[in-house]
């Protein structure tokens, strides 16, 4: 008999997963969460199931690789079937994405999917986002972008390693800057802000998400659909 998961994140993930079927070509978001996803991924193959995958980080291809996820590119296939990744925040069916530095990759492999399945647990949905943005910035745009952010009402920090002296860089060897900008009660608005500014490649705004898979405590999921 299986054992019932009483991981929200395993079971959001584990679940998502099997959405894929034989054939498509699926977008491997990077964290914890999709990692459950990718893991599950892995013993369908073994089942018999044909995909390939495109990874959004170094992360998320080694974790591919060594789950049997044959790989591909955007370059093969620009156009995926299906991309599932994880979030740091969540409110009506907006993202705040890029805690693990890899929100760049996340966001081109998530535009190019047909459809996009954000993966969470229950303590990431909230009725109004205000958890840190982050940004990957050109180095050499920093003080630029802290003075442009601080014009948009928010502060910014460079994000610093972790067993690594001085800044995170980023898979694309860009920094990353965390801003806060407290509530964010107009999320479009402050997308197309951020797009807009010189010196930032990519924010961790993600305004596209087709699905949604909450893993709760008790073990259930519940999926919404926008
Ligand atoms: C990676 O940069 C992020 O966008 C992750 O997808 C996000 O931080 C969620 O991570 P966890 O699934 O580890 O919470």
């Amino acid at each position: 008999m299986k054992k019932s998961i009483h991981n929200p994140k395993q079971a959001a993930g584990e679940q998502a997963a099997r959405l894929v079927k034989n054939n498509m070509v699926v977008g491997l978001g990077t964290g914890s969460t999709t990692a459950y996803a990718i893991k599950e991924l892995g013993r369908q193959i073994e089942n018999g199931l044909k995909i390939k995958g495109v990874p959004t980080s170094h992360q998320s291809a080694f974790l591919a690789v060594e789950n049997g996820i044959p790989l591909t590119t955007l370059d093969e296939h620009p156009i995926l079937d299906i991309d599932i990744d994880g979030a740091d925040q969540f409110a009506n069916f907006i993202a705040i994405k890029g805690g693990g530095a890899a929100h760049l990759r996340e966001k081109i492999v998530a535009e190019s999917a047909k459809k996009f399945v954000v993966i969470l647990d229950e303590s990431k949905m909230a009725d109004v986002l205000n958890h840190s943005v982050p940004l990957e910035v050109i180095p050499c745009a920093r003080r630029l972008v802290e003075r442009n952010i601080a014009g948009l009402g928010g502060k910014t920090e460079v994000r610093m390693g972790v067993n690594k002296d001085g800044p995170v860089i980023s898979d694309n060897g860009n920094f990353i800057m965390d801003a806060d900008f407290g509530d964010i009660d107009d999320p479009i608005s402050l997308n197309k802000e951020l797009s807009y500014c010189t010196g930032i490649v990519e924010h961790g705004i993600f305004t596209d998400v087709n699905v949604v898979y909450i893993g709760k405590k008790d073990g259930t999921v519940e999926i919404s659909e926008s």
